[in-house]
């Protein structure tokens, strides 16, 4: 089932509770918790100060932070900075707990956080439906050729009255849905399309999902995803399955009136094949809210590209939503600190 933020913090306001009774009967020191990015939300501060002593990152580079996290019990981590063998070192080995404020965790040295016993958490769930929300309006700006209508009025090259071919989109309506990676965004996906009257929703990933069954939603090999979507969202986790995943090959098999949706992480997409792909029209159009790199240079070409719609990584941007982030990664880590679980540990 998901969890809304406001259900979810809900859930967490109340848990909070214990996260205070695990300091209650003991004498605690003050803790040390670095926060690695000086624009995390002031919840996160409320949380955290009543049992620790909290350092801020200001400056936004690596050399920066090595310093900075230097005697840390705890790293509130809100960075693409990585978290590797360097970094934990120069921390020191009291660094017993990392919360990220975020679901994908590609910049963490897994292996090696595992090794010194490091207890980490991220915050699923809360940010669903704001990601869901950006693909949704990424597949219809696409769809229906915001980027291209855009210039078209900039540039004064809006001529409404002859030929008005350019202006021709693809319906959302009735349309054959592809997700790939039907977990939490990817089912909030599928349950926002099902108001718009889409057709068929298919999916694949690892198994058949009973969620998939309650959505209404068929499990097809990847192939047939690719040959029978009109619009393909790209909501899975970077993985040695799904690494560019999205290549020449791929992009062979598309409907030519198909539609990409990016909003997931890491290199699921040969991006090169992509941009062949929309400039030889075996895409009609793609949305993304992830690139590489991040931020993306200037020049690239997608930039140029009529049929492209790009956010800047906003998913989860939403002050809302940023905010239970916030939240959550705080309370994971007071817990942690204070021996107990997280809400919602990675291990
Ligand atoms: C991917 O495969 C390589 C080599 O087979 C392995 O070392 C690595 O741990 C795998 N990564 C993931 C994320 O499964
Ligand atoms: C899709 O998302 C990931 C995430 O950042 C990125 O690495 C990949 O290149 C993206 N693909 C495209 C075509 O933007
Ligand atoms: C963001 O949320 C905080 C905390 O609820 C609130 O104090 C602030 O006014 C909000 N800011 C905006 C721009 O909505």
């Amino acid at each position: 089932m998901l969890l809304t933020v406001k259900s979810l913090s809900c859930v967490v306001g109340f848990l909070l509770i214990n996260t205070i009774d695990i300091f209650a009967d003991k004498n605690m020191n003050r803790f040390k918790v670095v926060v690695a990015n000086p624009s995390v939300p002031k919840i996160a501060y409320d949380i955290l100060q009543k049992h620790c002593d909290i350092k801020t990152s200001t400056v936004f580079s690596r050399a920066s932070i090595l310093q900075d996290v230097v005697g840390a019990d705890a790293l509130f981590w809100a960075s693409k900075i990585r978290v590797d063998k360097e970094l934990l070192d120069a921390a020191g080995p009291q660094l017993k707990v990392i919360g990220t404020m975020s679901v994908g965790y590609d910049q963490f040295d897994i292996d090696e956080l595992k090794a010194r016993g490091i207890k980490f958490g991220n915050t699923p769930a809360v940010l669903n439906n704001a990601v869901a929300n950006i693909a949704v309006m990424l597949a219809i700006a696409a769809s229906r050729r915001f980027t291209e209508g855009r210039k078209h009025i900039e540039e004064g090259t809006w001529i409404n009255y002859f030929n008005t071919q350019w202006m021709l989109g693809q319906d959302l309506t009735g349309s054959t849905i592809g997700i790939i990676g039907l977990g939490q965004i990817g089912q909030a996906i599928a349950k926002r399309l099902k108001g718009f009257d889409v057709g068929n929703i298919l999916y694949t990933g690892h198994k058949e999902k009973p969620e998939g069954i309650e959505l209404g939603a068929k499990f097809v090999n990847l192939d047939n995803l690719i040959r029978e979507s009109d619009f393909i969202f790209l909501a899975a986790p970077l993985n040695n399955q799904t690494y560019q995943m999205c290549n020449s090959d791929f992009f062979s098999k598309t409907k030519k009136t198909a539609v990409l949706v990016n909003i997931s992480r890491g290199q699921l997409v040969d991006q090169e094949a992509l941009i062949t792909a929309l400039k030889t029209g075996r895409l009609f159009a793609a949305g993304l809210d992830v690139m590489t790199p991040e931020p993306l240079n200037t020049d690239n070409e997608l930039i140029k590209l009529n049929n492209v719609v790009l956010t800047p990584h906003v998913g989860s941007a939403t002050n809302d939503t940023r905010n239970a982030m916030a939240e959550l990664t705080a309370k994971n880590i007071l817990r942690a600190l204070g021996g107990a679980e997280m809400f919602t540990p990675v291990f």
